[in-house]
């Protein structure tokens, strides 16, 4: 199989995305992902689109100049933070969308993919950037949140969402999971309040950022009113949420913010250990 640069149709953090014909694109991974990561990807999407339509069809896992690659059908549309980007005035609408697309996605899974707590617990192991004491803090306080059978694409952002003629169709499943569906909800929250462009003019980045936090307010009051959630039932996964984020690779100054936070949400677990232990 020959690939060539003017294929290529578009590239994520992970991968370069090149067209193979009139239907098929070729996800073909950066070196330094690990097959492991690869061939859950590939899992993930082979049992998903079993149980969703509006997914990509996966169709082979294949090896090219020593780079691993996943064989997708070709999505016609555009990626909806392209669309959101150059059509700001729709902005609240979008906002509103995502929330709704969301929750439909969240439907009951049985088996057949990682689930959340174990996810999570994998991701805060290999984080190098927390002490060893709120490592541990945080893996205490996953074990008792709610286990839940939820679908969780766990890296839903509009970059993740082709909009089409007439459907939105989800793409990039590496990290899918199954558990309460507030973590994935959470996870989507943290990315848009805090997730930076990192290589941009500061002026770029400030609009990006006030832009990611309106989207965040409309879309979380959204999610809510029709989910029927409670904003503490997201809130209580943010801890070990951000913790794992730390595993990614993030810009500095993101990275400082999500290390700030997860050691204030530890100091006030252990101090409350403290206080009852002292009554
Ligand atoms: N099946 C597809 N059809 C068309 N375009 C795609 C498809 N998959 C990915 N893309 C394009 O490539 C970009 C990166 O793909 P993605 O799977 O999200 O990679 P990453 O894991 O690196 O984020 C997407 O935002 C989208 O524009
Ligand atoms: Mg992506």
């Amino acid at each position: 199989m020959e690939i060539k640069k003017e294929y290529m149709i578009g590239q994520g953090n992970t991968a370069e995305i090149y067209r193979l014909d009139d239907n098929k694109i070729l996800k073909l991974f950066r070196h330094g992902i690990s097959k492991e990561i690869i061939e859950r990807e590939y899992r993930n999407g082979n049992y998903i689109q079993n149980k969703l339509d509006c997914i990509p069809k996966v169709y082979d896992m294949v090896e090219i100049n020593d780079r691993l690659g996943i064989i997708y059908e070709e999505i016609k549309g555009t990626d909806m933070l392209k669309v959101m980007v150059t059509s700001l005035w729709k902005i609240n609408d979008y906002a509103k969308k995502l929330a709704h697309y969301h929750l439909d996605l969240q439907i009951p899974i049985i088996n057949n993919i990682c689930t959340v707590k174990e996810k999570l617990e994998e991701d805060v192991n290999a984080v190098d950037v927390l002490s060893n004491e709120n490592k541990e803090i945080v893996r205490k306080y996953l074990m008792q949140l709610p286990e839940g059978d939820e679908l969780c694409h766990f890296d839903f952002h509009p970059g993740n969402i082709m909009i089409t003629d007439n459907k939105a169709v989800f793409i990039d499943w590496m990290t899918a999971c199954r558990g309460d569906a507030c973590a994935d909800v959470a996870r989507t929250c943290i990315m848009l309040k805090y997730g930076e462009v990192a290589q941009a003019p500061w002026v770029l980045r400030k609009l990006f950022s006030f832009f990611q936090h309106h989207i965040y307010k409309i879309y979380i009051k959204e999610y809510l009113m029709i989910s029927k959630r409670n904003i503490e039932d997201i809130n209580r996964w943010e801890l070990p949420v951000a913790a794992a984020r730390l595993r990614e690779w993030l810009s500095d100054n993101e990275k400082r913010v999500m290390v700030q936070l997860v050691n204030e949400h530890c100091e006030k677990i252990a101090t409350n250990q403290n206080n009852s232990r002292n009554y």
